[in-house]
């Protein structure tokens, strides 16, 4: 069969890598895709978003199946649109229904259905400009820190997390007079959990599901977990925290009420769920939910995913994933990140990328990459994933860490420290 794929990050990179494995695919298309996913597919350049293109291109190419990485398309309702349309309405789409996609693009939408389901999670009370001083009454009555959270997607900059009351109402009052602009609209007031996070995901067909295997990210540009916020530094899987007895608490507790929660509500949902936890003293809540799987978790997890994924793809186009096997590496798998110095705020892209032929027993995914007169050239903040096998976590380390000297670019920068906390 043909493939569309969509996105352009290393997490594509990685869906593509392990699609392109599978016997049941004659091609794999990417739209738009980098440097690296036009070595495993053909890429188009169509973005991501760009339905009516995406629409020719699938006729054209004669797609049986759409695969959707990034939040962006499915929460303006890539699915829907296939769903709708004559001439697409019976090509798979993996992925959410746009209401589905609401899980991640809207906070307090994803709050309300947690609630709804008793899923664990922490407190809140959602407020917009009318109703700001019940938002001013709920922080007096929290205590620090305060995490504030602009309800619609904001680039990954929405949450800020604030030690003192005075401040908090403050930036309060700007998220609702459009700091994050229709972003913070609505803005979730939160109360604070502490604890270690990790990302589970789960593919599912609407009825049934597979745990995919767990992951934590790297979130912070600096040693140590210090610095800004970032789309992600590296990943590690699996999580040592997350053992059978915490995962049963997932997979009871969060995992079985939000699908049966979506199937209850009527909400079409076939794709990625990828719940972001977090371990209270052993006990899991749920910081978030996203529509999609997660980079640069993918660029490790996708290693460690034994069986075809066209095949479990098939199961969730189908419905009938519980009849499909996932088997799992036993290994561990990790990725590295190199960034372009300066992310995440201003960096410069264009520079040429050296030595990606010498990388030895590691992966290099790309993700902000592109091809520029014959040469690879970065493009992005991000730019490519090391990512590596090992017995042990030190040893798939040790592996990504050699390729990512192997690698060079001006101003690359990586952190040496993944996986430290573990
Ligand atoms: P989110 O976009 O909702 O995942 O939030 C971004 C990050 O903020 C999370 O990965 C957590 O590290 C942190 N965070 C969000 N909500 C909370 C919370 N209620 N308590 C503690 N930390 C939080
Ligand atoms: N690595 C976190 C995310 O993809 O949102």
């Amino acid at each position: 069969m043909n493939i569309l794929l969509l996105g352009s990050g290393g997490r594509e990179h990685a869906i593509a890598w392990k699609i392109k494995q599978s016997a049941k695919v004659q091609n794999l298309y990417i739209a738009p895709g980098n440097a690296g996913t036009s070595s495993v597919g053909i890429n188009l350049p169509i973005a991501a978003d760009d339905f009516v293109n995406l629409k020719k291109a699938v006729i054209e190419k004669q797609i049986d199946m759409v695969v959707v990485g990034p939040e962006d398309p499915l929460v303006k309702g890539v699915y829907d649109f296939f769903k709708q349309d004559a001439e697409l309405k019976n090509i798979p789409v993996v992925g959410p229904s746009k209401e589905g996609a609401q899980l991640e693009g809207s906070k307090d939408f994803s709050k309300q259905f947690m609630f709804r389901h008793q899923i664990p999670t922490a407190g809140y009370l959602s407020v917009t400009a009318s109703t700001i001083d019940s938002g001013i009454d709920f922080l007096k009555k929290l205590k620090a820190p305060y995490v504030l959270k602009a309800d619609g997607l904001a680039a990954g900059k929405g949450v800020l997390i604030i030690n003192e009351l005075e401040e908090a109402i403050s930036e309060l009052r700007n998220m609702l007079d459009g700091k994050f602009g229709a972003a913070s609209t609505t803005v979730v007031i939160e109360e604070f959990l502490s604890g270690i996070e990790c990302s589970v995901f789960v593919i599912s067909d609407g009825t049934n599901y597979k745990i995919l295997p767990v992951a934590k990210d790297y979130k912070r540009v600096g040693e140590g977990d210090k610095g800004l916020n970032t789309g992600g530094m590296g990943a590690v899987s699996p999580v040592s925290f997350a053992d059978e007895v915490f995962m049963q608490k997932v997979e009871e507790r969060i995992i079985k009420p939000t699908v049966n929660g979506l199937k209850a509500e009527g909400i079409d949902y076939k794709g990625f769920i990828f719940f972001g936890l977090i371990n209270v003293e052993n006990e899991p809540y749920t910081i978030e939910y996203n529509a999609r799987m997660g980079d640069p978790e993918t660029e490790a997890v996708m290693l460690r995913v034994k069986s075809d994924l066209v095949d479990l793809f098939e199961g969730v186009a189908n419905g009938n994933l519980n009849e499909k096997t996932l088997e799992i590496d036993p290994r561990f798998a990790v990725t590295v990140m190199l960034v372009s110095g300066g992310y995440p705020e201003a960096y410069e892209k264009g520079k040429v990328i050296t030595g990606l032929d010498k990388v030895q027993n590691s992966i290099a995914f790309h993700a902000g990459t592109a091809l520029k007169d014959g040469a690879v050239v970065t493009n992005g903040g991000r730019v490519i994933a090391v990512s590596s096998y090992g017995n042990t976590k030190a040893e798939a380390l040790a592996q990504s860490f050699a390729n990512a000297q192997v690698i060079s670019f001006d101003k690359k920068y990586f952190r040496s420290d993944i996986g430290f906390d573990l």
